[in-house]
């Protein structure tokens, strides 16, 4: 039989935020700000030691992070809300983007929360809302700052 060399693409483990958040803390930070100097639509302010340490209801249980060989390339950082949960953060390495990491994220989140799942994009930040879309978010509205907000489930606007 002909054999031919395909190269796989790495794979990534996950872990909740709790279980990795000491001994990862460094290199979430790390890859938080090359993600942030990759990306024109993401948040301008990338996120320090304390805020990834900093507790809210639910955030070190419901928070995951991808790794491969030990380095985190992904995370999704989110807290319980009293309907649900809020997403205050995605992002995939810029070198394992589009391997299917975020969707991973987000499926054990939605698998995980039986309510509402809010977050916050940037209106131009189409690979973002793609993926938001392909995975059941929809527009809900625009912040004051004009970005969007984003509801899995149904949500009731007057
Ligand atoms: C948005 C983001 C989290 C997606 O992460 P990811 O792990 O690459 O996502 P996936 O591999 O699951 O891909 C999801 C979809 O987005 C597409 N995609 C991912 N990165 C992309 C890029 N840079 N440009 C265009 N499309 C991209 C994938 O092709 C895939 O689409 P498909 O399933 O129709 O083929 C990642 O691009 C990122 O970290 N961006 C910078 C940070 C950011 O903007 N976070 C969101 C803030 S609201």
């Amino acid at each position: 039989m002909k054999r031919t060399n395909v190269v796989q693409p790495p794979v990534h483990e996950l872990h909740c935020l709790v279980d990795v958040v000491d001994e990862l803390l460094d290199s979430l930070v790390e890859l938080e700000q090359r993600v942030q100097q990759a990306s024109d639509h993401y948040d301008t302010r990338p996120w320090q030691a304390e805020n990834f340490a900093r507790d809210l209801p639910g955030k070190r249980e419901l928070s995951l992070v991808a790794t491969v060989s030990g380095k985190p390339v992904g995370f999704l950082i989110a807290s319980r809300r009293p309907d649900g949960a809020h997403i205050h953060r995605v992002a995939t390495d810029p070198r394992h983007q589009g391997l299917g990491i975020a969707t991973r994220l987000l499926a054990l989140l939605l698998a995980r929360v039986p309510g509402i799942i809010t977050l916050i994009c940037d209106a131009c930040n189409q690979p973002a809302l793609a993926l938001y879309a392909r995975v059941g978010f929809r527009v809900t509205g625009t912040t004051p700052e004009g970005k969007l907000s984003l509801a899995t489930g149904t949500v009731f606007r007057r």
